[in-house]
């Protein structure tokens, strides 16, 4: 599988609290120094770039809480090969600046959203903040970042009763609205708590919209899985980290924000990329651990990976 997809974690910093997130307490945070620079950042897409990559999204925490990332994005559209540069958000901060990154060059965003009622939206994010987020998605589609792509954790007695208002957005309008799998993240995390099979989803959309039939390129390179849903303008997908193995068609790896490269999202092994940087490693030199990452980037997979000990805060989903 060609790797050609980089996912960089700006920040750890998040304006939300969700509950599966396992969020660091606010003293864990990555300190300031620690964090990547934007001239980091660039060098780092630059040289992954001639490494084949040619997809790049920027995740967090939240990446729009990050300061001034317009400015990081106007250095990232001038990286030759990168052909597509997109964004994960919560979307809080979303309608703000959503013209401004549009202007940048962003191609498009995903919206992480976990529920349309907004009581149950505050219990999961800790936050009464639904309606900024609606905004953020609305002003989303009208500047163009498109297509717009929402992200679902369904949760255990939480949001299962929002599945099918979510799968409506998709049938009303041109997005795709991906349920994903609750993983667990730490070793204090009890996996069964919160764990709802993405077959019992697919169940729920079935019976309230009838069934669901395969778009064409239903598997892309990512993990998502993608069904239309009888007349809808958009698509519904499934990403099932838990109940299938898709580690064969991974094509990504993921930069933390702190400088580190994640082969892959559950392995605990890490690649100090910063810290050859820091040490005044010439553009050859790094492109030599890159190379070496991207050849060994076979070896980690879920399976021989354990599935605890790290924060999506730091490693972006
Ligand atoms: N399990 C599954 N998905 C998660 N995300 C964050 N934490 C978890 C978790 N424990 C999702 C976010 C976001 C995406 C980047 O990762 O909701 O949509
Ligand atoms: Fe923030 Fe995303 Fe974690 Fe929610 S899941 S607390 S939005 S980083």
């Amino acid at each position: 599988m060609r790797i050609d997809y980089l996912r960089v974690s700006v920040t750890d910093r998040c304006n939300l609290r969700c509950i599966y997130c396992n969020p660091l307490r606010d003293c864990d945070l990555i300190k300031r120094g620690e964090v990547l620079t934007f001239e980091e950042i660039h060098r780092i897409v630059r040289l992954f770039a001639e490494c084949g990559v040619s997809k790049v999204r920027l995740t967090g925490g939240e990446p729009l809480v990050r300061k001034n990332i317009v400015a990081l994005m106007d250095k990232l559209v001038t990286v030759v090969d990168i052909e597509e540069l997109t964004l994960t958000t919560n979307g809080v901060l979303l309608e703000e600046v959503a013209d401004e990154l549009k202007s940048a060059g962003l191609n498009r965003v995903n919206v992480s959203i976990d529920s349309l009622d907004r009581g149950c939206y505050q219990t999961i994010t800790g936050y009464d903040l639904l309606d900024y987020v609606k905004r953020g998605i609305n002003k989303a589609i009208k500047v163009g970042l498109t297509p717009v792509k929402i992200n679902v954790v369904v949760l255990k007695a939480i949001n299962e009763q929002d599945i099918t208002a979510l799968a409506q957005l998709s049938v009303e309008m041109p997005i795709a609205v991906r349920f994903i799998e609750y993983c667990p993240t730490s070793k204090r995390a009890k996996p069964d708590r919160f764990f709802v099979p993405n077959s019992h989803v697919r169940k729920n959309i079935e019976s309230r919209f009838g069934p669901l039939t395969a778009t064409v390129g239903t598997k892309g390179s990512g993990p998502a899985v993608y069904f239309k849903t009888k007349d809808s303008a958009g698509s519904v997908g499934f990403i099932s980290g838990k109940s299938e193995f898709f580690c064969q068609r991974c094509n990504r790896i993921r930069l933390t924000s702190d400088g580190k490269v994640r082969p892959c999202l559950y392995s605990a092994y890490l690649y100090d990329i910063k810290g050859l940087i820091r040490s005044g490693a010439s553009d050859e030199q790094i492109l030599a651990l890159m190379k070496k990452i991207i050849a060994e980037k076979h070896r980690y997979t879920r399976l021989n990976s354990p599935a605890v000990g790290f924060s999506m805060r730091n490693v972006g989903g």
